[in-house]
């Protein structure tokens, strides 16, 4: 099939926070590059994208920051769309899920495929909360985990463990936001039969798009061997787009039903907005030669390449023709979480680095998680920043400009015959367009972008190696060969760099006052800009980024780092419940124990030991050395001097780091862990049972 338009989507955000780092490398930088990239080669081009405004993401946010849920998409919404405005990301909407024309275009595609018989319905059981009269979503729902028995874990999966938990495995469920014990009610819900397209996706995917990135595919193929089971559409929850059919009162669609349809509803949005320079939005949705793109993350894999196409295809949509899922970028080794602010926000990093847009565009391409999950470090940010965009491309830059003014005026200067040395340089880089377009056409942003810097590390070597400023002194008409050819690949730099670094390349343009008809078809010419052709003003492409800026980033995270620590201690104090009682015992197994009360004399750490404290202890009995694995508990263990403990005296003697442990010392358990010796408040004789 030849196509003559390409559809590009972004995947929503969610509007429950700022957009991160992760959001970007993995979606919307690449997103961009291609929009910008088929934009310069002059094909016809729609972007679109918006704010996820439903699901419980956004009711999570408002209940925690004591909001309304409409006030938390307002106010993240308008965040997020002004922070991509600004990062250049060139959408040509960005709209949201709560507007009124998404609400009724969602609306209505429900109902059409309701009309049509396309759901299947089914009643079942549900847990709700009899007190508030909600039904709750899985993450909503704790109890105790039924393989570990930790308490407090979700109805999805047990953090303590790992396990995979289904609600109704927990052992005395509970609503995890009002506490309250959770009964069962009858709930009718609209399920997706995606059983029924098993055999069509199964031919389209597995047969129809092997070029799929690996991990798109694979991910497809695990889902689909694993049999597709009926998904449902609706939710009880009173925030979202109402169920639009009788009987479906106080139920709303499920916020992956409505959200991939924004993407349709604002092209309409679009479109009828501005008719004659975008058509009829059905051009972008309905007819077969318009090509459809989704960057998205990997956890939204199966949403777009699964559930949404069956969807579209129910409904005699285009499928998407490529859907590069990119994998996740850590931050300095963890994984960035919005709920514990573990992520360098967009907003932020504009506010802390201004115009510096391009140095993050560039960092996060170099670095794009498109095999593997990536991690993003500072110091990386700075060395990417120092050594390459500095070093190579702007040195490079700055050159062959700052030569230029200074031997000819600001005048490109007439070329004379090029030597071999010219020769092979041009060479070297007069395939950059084929080799870019190649990367490029196949997703590969990475290797494309790097391919780009290798162009500036041409013409970086070229001065290097030709050395203009010593030329000037003896032969200006090489001097004016070499800043000539040197001129032409600062031009065509602009070229290659313009969908990754758009600022730069513009910044660059003006440099060198270059006509701005010459676009991607251009590149890889030597003759873009002839003799005499004046240069704009000249001022630095990169500046170097100083220790001190990266050291300020590096303390507001250690910082996170720490409040995260103490809000962790927090939660498990918070979900603490005391540890079934033990099976039933006896008086005469108790009365074996021979418990007794002791003086410390002495306490102390055990050397090379960082879990060992040696009691040297009054026994009343001659005395005795027992040792304990609580150093962790008391950093300070004299602390323990003279007071009165319990310990069991007549267990064997045990050898420890070639110590003799004459005992054990009674400690009581608290809830973090911490272990705290169990002490006598009145004093009694030492030796004294205790029973
Ligand atoms: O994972 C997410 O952040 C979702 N809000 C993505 C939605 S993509 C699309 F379907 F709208
Ligand atoms: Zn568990």
């Amino acid at each position: 099939m030849a196509f003559n338009r390409t559809l590009i989507t972004a995947a929503l955000p969610y509007a429950n926070g700022p957009v991160h780092i992760g959001h970007l490398a993995g979606v919307y930088v690449p997103a961009d590059i291609y929009a910008r990239y088929l934009r310069l080669k002059g094909q016809e081009v729609l972007f679109v994208g918006g704010s996820d405004e439903h699901g419980v993401p956004v009711t999570i946010r408002a209940r925690k920051e004591g909001i309304t849920t409409q006030q938390v998409v307002d106010r993240y919404h308008e965040l997020i769309r002004r922070s991509f405005a600004e990062f250049g990301i060139s959408y040509d909407i960005y709209s949201r899920t709560t507007s009124a024309i998404h609400h009724r275009f969602a609306a209505d595609y429900f109902r059409a495929m309701y009309d049509a018989g396309q759901f299947v319905e089914e009643t079942s059981e549900q847990f709700y909360d009899p007190e508030t009269g909600h039904f709750l979503t899985d993450r909503n729902i704790r109890g105790e985990c039924p393989r570990c028995h930790s308490l407090g874990a979700y109805g999805d999966q047990c953090e303590k463990c790992g396990a995979t938990l289904s609600p109704d495995e927990l052992i005395n469920p509970y609503n995890a936001e009002t506490g309250n014990a959770l009964a069962k009610k009858a709930t009718k819900h609209w399920y997706l039969p995606l059983d029924q397209y098993q055999t069509w996706l199964e031919d389209w995917i597995l047969n129809h798009h092997k070029e799929w990135r690996p991990n798109v595919y694979g991910q497809c193929k695990s889902w689909l061997d694993g049999g597709l089971k009926p998904r449902a559409v609706t939710r009880d929850l009173d925030w979202g787009i109402p169920v639009p059919i009788e009987g479906a009162e106080g139920k709303v669609l499920y916020v992956w039903f409505d959200a991939p349809i924004g993407y349709i509803s604002n092209t309409k949005e679009l479109c009828d907005a501005q008719p004659e320079k975008y058509g009829p939005w059905e051009k972008w949705w309905k007819q077969p030669d318009t090509r459809m793109i989704h960057f998205i993350g990997k956890d939204n894999i199966v949403f777009h390449c699964i559930v949404f196409p069956a969807m579209l295809k129910a409904q005699g949509y285009n499928l998407p023709d490529n859907v590069p899922a990119n994998e996740f970028l850590n931050l300095e080794g963890d994984k960035i979480s919005t709920s514990r602010n573990w992520a360098v926000w967009l907003n932020e990093y504009l506010e802390d680095f201004p115009g510096k847009q391009d140095v993050l565009r560039y960092v996060l391409t170099a670095n794009a998680p498109e095999t593997k999950d990536n991690d993003f470090t500072w110091a990386d940010f700075q060395a990417r920043n120092n050594n390459e965009l500095v070093a190579i491309y702007g040195n490079f830059i700055n050159r062959a400009l700052v030569l230029t003014g200074k031997y000819f005026g600001g005048e490109v200067p007439a070329r004379g015959q090029l030597t071999d040395y010219d020769n092979q340089t041009v060479e070297e880089f007069k395939n950059v367009k084929a080799t870019l377009e190649q990367l490029l056409d196949n997703f590969r942003f990475r290797d494309a972008q790097r391919e780009a810097m290798n162009l500036a590390r041409i013409g970086n070597k070229y001065l290097a190696d030709t050395e203009p400023w010593k030329l000037a002194k003896t032969d200006m008409e090489r001097t004016a060969t070499v800043l000539h050819m040197a001129l032409q690949i600062a031009a065509n730099l602009a070229i290659a760099f313009e969908p990754f670094l758009p600022f730069s390349s513009e910044k660059l343009k003006g440099m060198l006052n270059l006509d701005h008809a010459i676009g991607w078809a251009d590149l890889g010419r030597i003759d873009l800009l002839s003799a005499g052709h004046r240069l704009g003003q000249v001022s630095l492409l990169f500046e170097k980024i100083e220790d001190e800026a990266i050291r300020t980033q590096l303390e507001r995270l250690e910082r996170i780092k720490r409040e995260n620590e103490e809000t962790a201690k927090q939660e498990v104090l918070k979900n603490w419940r005391p540890e079934p009682i033990k099976d039933s015992t006896t008086i005469d197994e108790f009365d074996k124990m021979d418990i007794r009360v002791a003086t410390v004399l002495e306490c102390s750490n055990v050397k090379k030991s960082d879990r060992l404290l040696q009691f040297r202890l009054d026994d009343g009995m001659g005395g005795r050395t027992i040792l304990s694995g609580i150093a962790q508990s008391y950093p300070n263990p004299s602390e323990l001097v003279g007071k009165q403990v319990l310990f069991i005296a007549n267990f064997p003697p045990r050898k420890m780091m070639g110590i003799e442990s004459q005992g054990m010392i009674l400690s009581a358990v608290d809830a973090d862990g911490k272990l705290v010796v169990t002490t006598v408040s009145t004093p009694v004789k030492n030796g004294c049972p205790v029973g």
